[in-house]
This record gives structure tokens, sequence and C-alpha cells, in this order.
């Protein structure tokens, strides 16, 4: 059992960039991204933050719930006021999934891959979702805000995970993978949040710099794949990553670029 507590305080003093970003620490919630939504809409600045030790109904992609146990994850959605098209958010999902790679290699030198689009792997299996949730402007193209969504399982819980997720998720520390846990959780969070705040304010959403850190982390180049449309399955090859973090695949029905969706990789099947 690793122990540190999630800290507003803590994570303010980790931080490099202590003005941009406003941090509300919570024990449980339905879901942060939930919050965060709701205090969007009643004009909440960008940059604020809220993170919870459990999450009662937390949420994960295609509508799916994403499992947050108390003190065994961190969970944390972020506020953007971006000003970009509906098109380009997709960019802020792989800042996170990129931003966590590098807080997990920067905190506990720990390697991870980005299975497309944005789950984060560590041995094959999945340690990390991300969820973007956003709202367009009601008199523009433009984004109104963007809510970017994190969980990372950090620990196993006693009883293990629910059978669905077992043969799919991992935890950040376990028998095998034990670091320095110290203070981890503020630690990992607040190099989450440096690391975001380099993408979207230094590095500007620059959409071919965040394509080059994206394209050696991906798991999915160069593989086999199964393109998952409800209970349909096609087979592909992934050949390359497009503009927008598009995966390029190619099959007998030619070329073409998914924007969204779900794939899995085949020799493994997950
Ligand atoms: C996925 O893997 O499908 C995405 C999972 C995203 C989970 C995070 S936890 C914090 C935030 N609040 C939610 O309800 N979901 C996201």
């Amino acid at each position: 059992m690793i122990n540190d507590k999630l800290s507003t305080k803590e994570i303010q003093n980790l931080l490099s960039n202590k003005q941009f970003f406003d941090i509300i620490v919570e024990d449980c919630v339905d879901s942060t991204n939930n919050i965060i939504k709701k205090m969007a809409d009643d004009n909440a600045k960008e940059g604020l933050v809220v993170i919870a030790n459990h999450q009662t109904a937390g949420k994960g992609r295609l509508g799916r719930s994403f499992y947050s146990p108390d003190e065994k994850g961190i969970y944390m959605s972020v506020l953007f006021r971006p000003d970009i098209s509906f098109d380009k958010s997709i960019l802020l999902t792989t800042v996170a999934a990129l931003s966590v790679c590098k807080a997990i290699k920067e905190v506990l030198c720990l390697g991870t891959k980005i299975k497309w689009v944005n789950d984060v792997l560590i041995d094959n299996k999945k340690v990390c979702g991300i969820l973007t949730e956003g709202k367009v402007s009601a008199n523009s193209e433009k984004m109104d805000y963007i809510v970017m969504g994190i969980g990372i399982n950090i620990e196993e819980p006693e009883e293990g995970y629910p059978i669905e997720i077992k043969d799919i998720a991992t935890p950040l520390i376990s028998e095998n993978r034990q670091y320095g846990q110290e203070n981890l959780k503020n630690k990992l969070v607040a190099k989450i949040l440096d690391n975001l705040y380099f993408y979207y304010n230094d590095i500007d959403l620059e959409e071919e710099y965040i394509r080059y850190e994206y394209i050696p982390l991906s798991d999915t180049l160069g593989k086999d794949i199964e393109i998952i449309d409800g209970d349909s399955r096609e087979e592909a090859r992934a050949i390359g990553i497009a503009e927008n973090i598009g995966l390029i695949v190619k099959n007998d029905n030619g070329i073409r670029t998914l924007y969204s969706g779900e794939i899995s990789i085949r020799d493994r099947q997950k």
C-alpha cells in the first residue's frame, strides 16, 4: 500500500508553473469530468483541475464506465478553453497521453506506450485511460471548452480488478514494479500538469511537434489490427499517423484514415 495522500498544497509546491492551475482535491465524486463540466457551464476559468480519491460513476470512452476504486488511482480532470475547432480537439487528448507517458518516465523512470488513440500501456496492458469531453460554442465552430479526464491505475485493489478488465488493466505499482513511491500521486499529478502546460501554452498545440513525439510511443503503428465498430470487425494494418493523430489503415478495401473509434491489436486481441 503506497502511503501518499493527494493534496492541493503539495501539488502546488511541486508545480513549475504555479499560476495557470487552480487545483481542487475531493474525496469522492461521481465523475471529475462531470464536476468540471458543471463548473465550466458556470464560467469557470481554464486551468481548473479536479482530482478525486474515488469516483462512484467514473466514465470511460464509448459510453463505458471507468473503474475508480478508493485511493487506488488518480482520477483527474482539467478544464481548457482553447481557441481551436472541434477537429483539432483530438490533439488535446493526444497531449494528455503524452503528458502522462512523460510524467511516468520522469517520476518512475518507466517506459510506456500509447495504443491508438489514447490508452497508455505498460507491458501491453492499460495503465491509464483518457476521456476528453467538450462543448462547441453556440456562435462558432470553435470549442467553448474542453474537459480532459485522466484516469491512472496506481495499485490493484485487494480483491483484484473486476472480471471485465482483469486481463487488460495493470497498475503502475505492483509486486514486480516497486519503485520510489513516496509522494507518488502528488508528484505524478504535478508532472502531468507541467507537461500539459508545456504542450498547451509553450508549444501552442503545434500539430507537427505533437505527432513527432507521439509516433515513437505508438504501440499501434506497423501492427495488424482489428477495427471495431459495434459487433463488426475489420482486419487492417496500421501504416501511419496522419494529421490530427488520425490512424492510417490499409486493407483490401484500400487506404483510409480513422479519427476516432476503437481498434484492437491482432496478436493480442485486447
Ligand atoms: C477510457 O479509458 O475509456 C477513458 C477513461 C477516463 C477516466 C477518467 S478518470 C477522471 C475522469 N473522470 C471520469 O469520469 N472519467 C475520466
